[in-house]
């Protein structure tokens, strides 16, 4: 099939070049010309492992072309796909100004029958107002559907290639038909293709990002009941993740859960409910346990520096929001930085592949160094934000020959506190008794 893919972010771009590499013709179109042009020389303005073959190879072959021409994109083709983002207003609602405008455009540019496939998360309802604006731009038939993708940074191709399901919310069975064609090649593995009504499909996508984010403020808060029982969240945590009624993903406490994407579909879950007159008590709670889990970690940093903090050269390891990712769009490693230098610390950076996305949100305000141990020449301690694999088992004898003060606040849990207390560290984690 030949298809346009309006949006080349994280979404748009795994998108795009996932269905070319099953044989579909498609263009990806982005409003950004550094990034459109960075594509078009086979670069790559995200790290997401495994996607830079995948790009480089469709290219070649010529099913992957990239535009910054929507008319272009739009011509010809069968389906349009909308992966742009909707980012937070400021009262927490979805921004859905993006999908609009390209919705517009969209509108002016088609010359003939178009499916217009939503993938850009939306409050309910947004579909249907997709639909009256688009015919209110073309006088072309046209339908609309929305496919939430449920993708996740960092292992964004193989979730793509490998879904645990596909959404659909469609009301026209021959449109149905076309999207059970499109993506019968991912569902080879007996996954199911799911058919919805379109403010079903809406609501799914925002059902289970609440649900993955009340998992994580629940664990989050068990976490601080243990701390203060003296029980140990790690050892709780197995005894929840082995009942098969649960399950293990999204157990891990932390310092709390960020991104583009569980934050803000969490508030903006509340905001659709308020809208309705009515009360989410769980999404409240949810961002409230977040907010209070990440400011929980600053104060224990805090607390054990006292008025010292000024001037202590503090070694953060890790920046993006999760490992993998370049991302640090509400990441709590943000959050802890920003509080450790309003309190006057010096910060040296670790992250393997942040480093570009740190230049720009915090310029010569921080250090940013090319290796982990080089972070903690002179550290007065360190905090470790992400859980990128190589920090899981580091040289403590050489950790502690380099910093000026052994102790290591852990966000990730990543430690065994009686084999760092051997080593002469004092250690600070979530939920477990601290050394
Ligand atoms: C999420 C959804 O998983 C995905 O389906 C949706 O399409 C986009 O949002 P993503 O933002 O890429 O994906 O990250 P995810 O892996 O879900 O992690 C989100 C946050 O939760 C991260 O900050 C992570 O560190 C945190 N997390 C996750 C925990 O704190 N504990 C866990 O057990 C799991």
């Amino acid at each position: 099939m030949k298809i346009a893919v309006v949006g080349t972010g994280h979404v748009g771009l795994v998108v795009g070049t996932g269905l070319a590499e099953n044989g579909h013709y498609v263009k990806c179109m982005d409003i950004d010309e550094a990034k459109i042009a960075m594509l078009q020389a086979g670069e790559m303005p995200i790290y997401e492992p495994g996607l830079e073959e995948l790009v480089v190879r469709n290219m070649e072959e010529e099913r992957l072309k990239f535009t910054t021409a929507l008319d272009e994109a739009v011509k010809d083709v069968l389906l349009i796909f909308i992966c742009v983002g909707t980012p937070p207003l400021p009262d927490g609602g979805a921004d859905t100004s993006q999908v609009f405008s390209v919705v517009d455009a969209i509108g002016k540019a088609i010359d003939g029958y178009r499916i217009v496939v939503n993938k850009s998360t939306c409050p309910v309802g947004s579909t249907e107002e997709i639909r009256d604006r688009l015919a209110e731009s073309t006088s072309q038939s046209f339908d609309v559907v929305v496919n939430p993708e449920f993708l996740r940074q960092g292992s964004a191709v193989d979730d793509f290639m490998r879904p645990d399901r596909i959404v659909v919310g469609c009301d026209d069975v021959r449109v149905e038909e076309i999207m059970k064609e499109l993506y019968a090649p991912f569902l080879r593995t007996g996954k199911p293709l799911l058919l919805m009504s379109i403010r079903s499909a809406e609501m799914a996508k925002y059902a289970v990002n609440a649900m993955l984010a009340t998992r994580i403020s629940f664990m989050n808060e068990m976490a601080t009941l243990c701390e203060a029982y003296g029980a140990d969240i790690g050892e709780v945590r197995e005894g929840v993740a082995a009942d098969s009624r649960i399950g293990p993903a999204y157990l891990f406490p932390g310092i709390g859960f960020g991104g583009s994407c569980l934050p803000k579909d969490v508030v903006a879950c509340a905001k659709m409910a308020e809208a309705r007159g009515l009360d989410t008590h769980i999404m409240k709670a949810v961002s409230a346990v977040n907010r209070e889990q990440q400011q929980r970690f600053i104060e224990t940093i805090l607390a054990h520096y006292g008025e010292r903090i000024k001037g202590k050269r503090i070694a953060v390891w890790g920046a993006s929001f999760k490992p993998k990712t370049d991302d640090l769009r509400d990441g709590p490693a943000l959050h802890v930085i920003d509080a450790l230098l309003e309190a006057g610390a010096a910060i040296t950076v670790y992250d393997p592949v942040a480093d570009r996305n740190l230049a720009h949100v915090y310029g010569d305000r921080i250090t940013v160094v090319p290796k982990n141990y080089a972070a903690l020449q002179e550290a007065d301690g360190l905090v470790i934000t992400t859980e990128w694999n190589e920090f899981r088992r580091p040289d403590y004898e050489r950790m502690g020959d380099l910093m000026r003060e052994k102790v290591i606040f852990d966000g990730r849990n990543l430690y065994t506190a009686s084999v760092l207390e051997k080593a002469g560290f004092r250690y600070f984690s979530v939920g477990r008794p601290s050394v």
